[in-house]
């Protein structure tokens, strides 16, 4: 925890890191680090809230065997893509003949596909589309779509998947009328004028299938070959890791299968809402507007996030709880359920846990009604209230260019507390 977890000035897009933007993204030098102390080649290492999958990508590459779980369907989709091989010279032809097999469709059958479209989406999800995207694109990602879903099913269909989202979710401002996106405060513009779809998918796929070809950092591939036991499996269209659509909080998992976790939960405030997001993306894919609310109540820190009695909270937290309830009773009640919830998340990590594992929990504070919510400390002390010894606090600051982070950060702020908001702890527990 006292070495240097900053890693500024290192590449942090190699593999398949940068295939799709995710807001709070770990950069893979930090799982990396860690899994390369804390573990051994064949050992098990868990994300309970997966995200984009990198502490995943990194386990595999290192030999290790990785389990992750997450509630959002899309963080399931772009980490279940990053782990499985392909070939990237045949998912660049596939991806060419998908585009132009649209194009046509578009052009000739155009009827048709208005007719498919008017039936795959109910009412509140087709009102959805038709605010946020213009009737043109919808049409052009809908053509798209159609073409992708008519391959097998397997690793070229996943990745074609990821570099559709990654049209919509952009941070250059992607193919709908929203601004903000990528930093999930969708704002609509309608002067905003949305590069044609096609376009898009043709230049994401390019980048990315190049992105594939490139080699690692040196410094990383030298240290890249599974273990004796590592379960990477190289064969094509096979997800190297287990991703599992759980809740941190009740992942399924046997007890004391886990030889590390690493992980990083959503912010105590709500800054960065995935879901608002993510839907842009995942109406295409067959969910709907309803679906998608009732998941995103469920993330950890949400304000619509069940509400339980805990009671048990640490001092460290109840002392925040009780100083924010003193300017916003509304926010203090959310943050108790955070809190809250992290007991059940924490006391699961426990449990699923090895004796003499770690658990390694990235966290950034947030600033709720001007109150420095220390969220590290507050996590801390719940690991121990579980029973975990506190190995350390690690701090690292973060490079705002390549994290990213709430959009409002990036107004000058010269206070205090945001200059702490730039932080972000690497929290050591370990289980005796
Ligand atoms: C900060 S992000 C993780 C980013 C990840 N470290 C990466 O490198 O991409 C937090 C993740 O927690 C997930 N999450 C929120 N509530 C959850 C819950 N109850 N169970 C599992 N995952 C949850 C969110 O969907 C989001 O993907």
């Amino acid at each position: 925890m006292k070495a240097d977890l900053n890693f500024h000035g290192t590449n942090g897009s190699y593999g398949p890191h940068a295939w799709h933007p995710f807001p709070a993204k770990f950069p893979p030098q930090l799982p990396r680090f860690l899994i390369e102390r804390l573990s051994a080649p064949g050992d098990v290492v868990l994300d309970p809230m997966l995200g984009s999958g990198t502490t995943l990508v990194e386990a595999v590459r290192l030999g290790r065997r990785a389990i992750g779980c997450d509630i959002d369907p899309l963080a399931r989709m772009i980490a279940g893509a990053k782990l499985t091989p392909i070939d990237p010279s045949a998912a660049l032809e596939e991806g060419l003949t998908v585009l132009s097999a649209a194009q046509r469709d578009c052009w000739q059958d155009g009827h048709r596909l208005r007719q498919d479209f008017q039936l795959r989406f109910d009412g509140k999800t087709a009102d959805f589309i038709d605010y946020w995207f213009l009737p043109q694109h919808q049409i052009e990602l809908f053509s798209l779509l159609q073409r992708i879903e008519a391959l097998p099913q397997g690793s070229i269909r996943e990745f074609l998947n990821v570099v559709f989202s990654s049209t919509i979710i952009a941070k250059s401002g992607g193919v709908s009328l929203a601004r903000d996106l990528a930093h999930t405060r969708p704002h609509r513009d309608m002067k905003k004028a949305p590069a044609s779809a096609f376009v898009e998918f043709s230049k994401r796929l390019e980048r990315i299938v190049a992105a594939i070809g490139k080699s690692m950092p040196h410094e990383i591939e030298a240290n890249s070959s599974p273990g004796a036991n590592g379960a990477m499996d190289l064969s094509e269209g096979h997800c190297q890791a287990e991703i599992l659509a759980a809740s941190a909080a009740e992942t399924g998992l046997p007890p004391e299968s886990i030889d590390l976790i690493i992980t990083s939960p959503p912010y105590a405030n709500n800054a960065i809402d995935y879901m608002r997001a993510h839907k842009f993306s995942l109406v295409w894919f067959g969910w709907k507007i309803d679906e998608l609310s009732r998941i995103r109540a469920q993330y950890l820190g949400h304000d619509a996030m069940s509400s339980r009695e805990y009671k048990n909270l640490p001092d460290q937290c109840q002392e925040t709880i009780a100083t924010l309830a003193e300017r916003d009773a509304r926010k203090a009640q959310t943050l108790r359920r955070y809190f809250g919830e992290m007991v059940t998340v924490i006391a699961e990590m426990k449990r699923v846990l090895k004796r003499g594992g770690a658990a390694v929990i990235v966290v950034a504070t947030s600033n709720l009604r001007g109150i420095d919510v220390q969220t590290h400390k507050g996590l801390a002390s719940i690991g121990e209230s579980a029973g975990f010894d506190l190995a350390g606090i690690g701090v690292r600051r973060l490079d705002r260019d390549k994290r990213m982070m709430p959009a409002r950060w990036g107004t000058q702020q010269s206070s205090q507390i945001e200059a702490r908001m730039h932080d972000e702890y690497v929290i050591g527990l370990v289980k005796p």
